[in-house]
């Protein structure tokens, strides 16, 4: 009798054949209860890296622990049932060697029970990406604007304004998908130029202020929920969640001000 439990989860190669056919839904969650709904309509969620910001009010991605990165990993996975869980590999974390990439993606998924890491850059990441995938690490490759990088790309800047540019992008995502990554996230990159390495490349482009044309999108949910004060111009705000959070604190120190706050015996009736 097997004692293994089935898959139930979506997986990776279900996410790769789904190249060039129905649309990836994908979004970002950091915790257990926003992963839980997210679970009911993404393929797959991913522990963005841009919690360091969006949650813990960092300047830029760069100084996230791997340890956070984890925690926050586990909780996702704790909350959900049916989604991929992908978890990116923070900055410092993989960039010095293959095996150091290994070490710590090996962790990651250990620790968090996630199925597959993301890490950023084309080319220069294709013998990491190897490396890992023919270890049993899957990987989603990330090119485009790579915000781990914004210190030497001088900010957060779409890529691929000037034609010229395009064909460094071309090949950073060729060799990534050469190399056994099972989809590529393409950020902030000029709409003709996405859509062209879409049609280009074999495995799924999930976009991100890129195209329509790509074989996923995928958004920051306290973004496209309206949490932030400030959003990316590319994204479509769906919810009104800061000013719904505003009207309800508000409304609270009212109750509390006024004495009309419901008091023990009425609470615990
Ligand atoms: O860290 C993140 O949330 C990401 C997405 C924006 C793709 O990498």
């Amino acid at each position: 009798m097997s004692t293994q439990t089935p898959i139930r989860r979506t997986t990776v190669p279900q996410i790769a054949n789904r190249k060039g056919g129905e649309p990836i839904v994908s979004l970002t969650s950091y915790h257990a209860h926003t992963a839980a709904i997210v679970d009911k309509y993404a393929d797959f969620i991913l522990v963005g890296d841009s919690l360091g910001m969006v949650m813990h009010g960092m300047e830029s991605t760069v100084g996230v622990p791997l340890d956070l990165m984890i925690m926050h990993g586990k909780a996702v996975v704790r909350g959900t049932k049916k989604a991929l869980v992908v978890v990116d590999m923070p900055f410092g974390t993989y960039e010095e060697s293959p095996a150091v990439a290994f070490r710590n993606a090996a962790k990651i998924m250990k620790e968090t029970g996630c199925g597959a890491v993301k890490l950023e850059g084309g080319k220069r990441m294709a013998e990491t990406i190897r490396f890992l995938t023919e270890r049993g690490i899957p990987v989603m490759a990330h090119i485009g604007l790579t915000p781990q990088s914004s210190h030497v790309m001088g900010g957060f800047k779409t890529q691929g304004r000037d034609e010229d540019t395009w064909a460094i992008h071309e090949e950073d995502a060729q060799a990534v998908s050469e190399a056994g990554a099972f989809a590529i996230v393409l950020e902030g990159m000029v709409e003709p130029l996405a859509a062209k390495i879409t049609k280009q490349v074999a495995i799924p482009t999930i976009g991100i202020g890129a195209s329509a044309d790509c074989d996923g999108q995928i958004l920051v949910l306290e973004d496209m929920l309206g949490l932030n004060e400030w959003t990316p111009k590319f994204v479509k705000v769906y919810g009104d969640l800061g000013p719904a959070i505003e009207r309800a604190v508000d409304q609270y120190a009212k109750d509390v001000k006024d004495r009309s706050f419901p008091g023990e015996d009425e609470v615990y009736r």
